[in-house]
């Protein structure tokens, strides 16, 4: 069974990305194993600290990532883009330079918005990072997932019944999309 490193790009306690991520996992749409990586105690890059001591956090965060075989992004959009500590996560992984842990690894992802356009902005800039990064990114079907707070109960829980429909789908392309791209 592929192992899925989830990364989610919003901090807050309260965060729409984060339920819809949490919602996915509890689909159990596909034989995934998916791993919560956090990315909130990564100090913001700084090739200063790319010694032979770099910091603790991006050296495990850098394994654990490379330990899985494929990568679902959760991305809430900050002015039409990646909000930055998902940026400074993707970062970190990719260093030091020709030994990043993102290499081969297939991605999806999955953009949430509170407004209408649902997140295209960021979903799209976070594709033009995964070309320079040599990671093969699945193409559809596209997720967007706009009106989020509309979709959950008061405990959190995903109630949109075409919105469940839709992520089933997703994770199920999802796991063919790594059978069949990635590196064995
Ligand atoms: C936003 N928000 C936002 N929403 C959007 O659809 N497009 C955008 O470009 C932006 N820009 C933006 C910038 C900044 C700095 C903040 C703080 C917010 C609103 C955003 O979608 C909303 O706060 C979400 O609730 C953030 O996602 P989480 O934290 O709920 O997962």
């Amino acid at each position: 069974m592929s192992t899925v490193a989830v990364l989610v790009g919003s901090l807050r306690k309260d965060s729409f990305t984060r339920k819809l991520a949490n919602a996915v996992v509890s689909l159990k749409a596909a034989p995934l194993d998916f791993e919560f990586v956090e990315i909130g105690i990564l100090p913001l890059y700084n090739q200063d600290f790319e010694t032979d001591n770099p910091p603790a956090s991006w050296v495990s965060f850098r394994q654990q990532i490379s330990r899985c075989d494929a990568a679902l992004f959760f991305t809430p959009e900050y002015n039409r883009s990646v909000p930055g500590c998902l940026k400074n996560a993707v970062d970190v992984g990719s260093r030091p330079y020709g030994k990043s842990s993102w290499e081969a690894k297939p991605a999806g992802v999955i953009s949430v918005s509170p407004g209408a356009i649902g997140g295209f902005g960021a979903n799209q800039h976070l594709r033009q990072s995964f070309v320079f990064l040599n990671m093969p990114a699945m193409q559809e079907p596209e997720a967007y997932i706009g009106n989020a707070a509309s979709l959950f109960d008061a405990q959190g829980n995903l109630t949109d019944q075409s919105t469940r429909e839709f992520l089933t789908k997703f994770v199920q392309s999802f796991a063919a999309w790594i059978e069949a791209t990635r590196k064995r």
